[in-house]
């Protein structure tokens, strides 16, 4: 039996993973988050006292990396280093300043490639990420690149860190966004674009059940209900 896979790509804040989340259970597919992955692999390199962006640093500490993902009964994703549920950790700004480097090591990228693409041969997946329609899932049956402008995510994300209750600044995100989207778009290994053959989708003008019906009326169109 072979499986449907549905790609998604795009900047930070553009409502990726909440849009993969909901797509996929709207379709009763799986959803793979793998930026979860790659804050994983940051997380063991900061514990480690590693320097996330010194290659030579990293690369060594991928070979005994024990990195597990399972689906808990509610179906959310939690991501495991070794043995430990590190799902609520590797949110951590620090994790997600230092995830922008780490990802950006070529050996990093393909010590995960096969681990991504396992998910995808064992299930009906919808899979977020910044190179899954053009690196890890070229063949995907629907690719999406989802963006919106940065001064529309920099607001969501404020919305996000008001809600709860943590103080933050509309400036300091918004530069925040900035020197992440300049670091995923410039690195030379698997950049953050847009595939040739992705639908593009901007969320700048829409809110999310907006997005999420635009979204599921192009899966019908492309791949059927
Ligand atoms: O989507 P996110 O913010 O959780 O991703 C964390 C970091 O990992 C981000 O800097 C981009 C990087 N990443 C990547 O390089 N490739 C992916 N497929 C997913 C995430």
């Amino acid at each position: 039996m072979s499986y449907r896979s549905i790609a998604i790509d795009g900047p930070a804040g553009a409502g990726k993973s909440t849009l993969a989340r909901r797509l996929a259970k709207e379709l009763g597919y799986l959803y793979v988050d793998t930026g979860a992955i790659y804050r994983t692999v940051t997380l063991a390199v900061l514990r480690a006292g590693a320097d996330p962006a010194e290659e030579k640093d990293v690369v060594p500490l991928l070979e005994g990396l024990d990195i597990r993902m399972a689906y808990n009964d509610a179906g959310e994703q939690r991501m495991y280093l070794s043995g430990e549920d590190v799902s609520e950790a590797i949110r951590e700004h620090m994790v997600s300043g230092a995830a922008s480097k780490v990802s950006a090591i070529p050996a990093v990228r393909t010590f995960l490639l096969d681990f991504q693409r396992r998910q995808a041969r064992e299930n009906n997946v919808v899979m977020d990420g910044r190179d899954i329609g053009t690196v890890v899932l070229p063949g995907a049956d629907m690719k999406i690149f989802l963006t919106a402008a940065p001064e529309a995510r920099a607001r969501r994300r404020l919305l996000e860190l008001e809600q709860r209750g943590q103080r933050a600044d509309y400036d300091a995100i918004l530069r925040d966004i900035r020197e992440r989207d300049h670091q995923d778009e410039s690195r030379s290994v698997a950049p953050l674009k847009r595939a040739g053959d992705a639908d593009l989708f901007d969320t700048t003008q829409l809110n999310l059940e907006q997005s999420l019906a635009g979204l599921l009326s192009l899966v019908k169109e492309k791949i059927g209900p």
